[in-house]
């Protein structure tokens, strides 16, 4: 399997068996306060969830990662998606269950992702979104070189109506400039198949 190890965290796809992790870390709406998601209630939710990101990479349209601490074991979810082949640009979205806030798992997660996208996938921008109200989390995308670039009106449609967001980026050469690109990654396995054309 397709693993990126960074200093003391693994991501991996996750498989059938991380359901009950996952169901921990996000049977909490605190943690999924901002998505169109959450919090589960029941372990089919997480079953369904992985399905569906495994159809997804074999896709070429998301690559959802669980996010493994080597230590304290599964802190939830980093995924690139809104892939545009012509441009070379993706997303990133994040979310840890509440014990991994404020550890550094952000970070370092951040760190493998931006290798994965801009080394080995071959982009050139990675963006990210962030509610305006979800404080913690523009917080921590600006606090891992994220540049805001504006405002895009009632851009998610939410169970509570249509959302805002703040739309963020970073370059290629504003990566490679930064503290992050100098964090040690080491890709162990193959790419998924669908995502071998962006690298190449
Ligand atoms: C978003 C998320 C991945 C960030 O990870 P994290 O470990 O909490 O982030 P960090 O601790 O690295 O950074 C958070 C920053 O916000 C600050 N912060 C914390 N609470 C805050 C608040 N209520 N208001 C403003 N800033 C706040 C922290 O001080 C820190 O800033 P600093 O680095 O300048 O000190 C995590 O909080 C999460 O999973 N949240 C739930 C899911 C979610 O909202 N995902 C993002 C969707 S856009």
């Amino acid at each position: 399997m397709f693993q990126l190890h960074g200093p003391t965290l693994t991501l991996r796809a996750p498989t059938p068996d991380d359901a009950p992790a996952l169901f921990a870390l996000a049977n909490d709406d605190e943690v999924t306060r901002w998505f169109s998601w959450g919090p589960y209630t029941t372990i089919e939710e997480p079953q369904a969830y992985i399905a569906r990101a495994a159809e997804r990479s074999a896709a070429g349209e998301q690559l959802d990662l669980l996010i493994v601490h080597r230590e304290r074991g599964p802190a939830g979810i980093t995924g690139l998606s809104e892939f545009s082949e012509r441009d070379g640009r993706c997303m990133i979205g994040t979310w840890l269950g509440r014990d991994f806030w404020g550890s550094g798992v952000n970070r370092e997660s951040k760190a493998i992702m931006m290798r994965l996208a801009f080394e080995l996938l071959g982009q050139h921008r990675l963006g990210s979104y962030s509610n305006p109200a979800n404080e913690r989390s523009t917080r921590a995308l600006l606090g891992v070189d994220f540049r805001h670039e504006g405002v895009l009106r009632d851009w998610h449609r939410h169970p509570a109506g249509w959302l805002d967001v703040n739309v963020f980026g970073l370059l290629r050469e504003e990566w490679e400039a930064s503290e992050l690109a100098g964090i040690e990654v080491r890709a162990e396995g193959e790419l998924p198949a669908a995502f071998r054309s962006a690298a190449a």
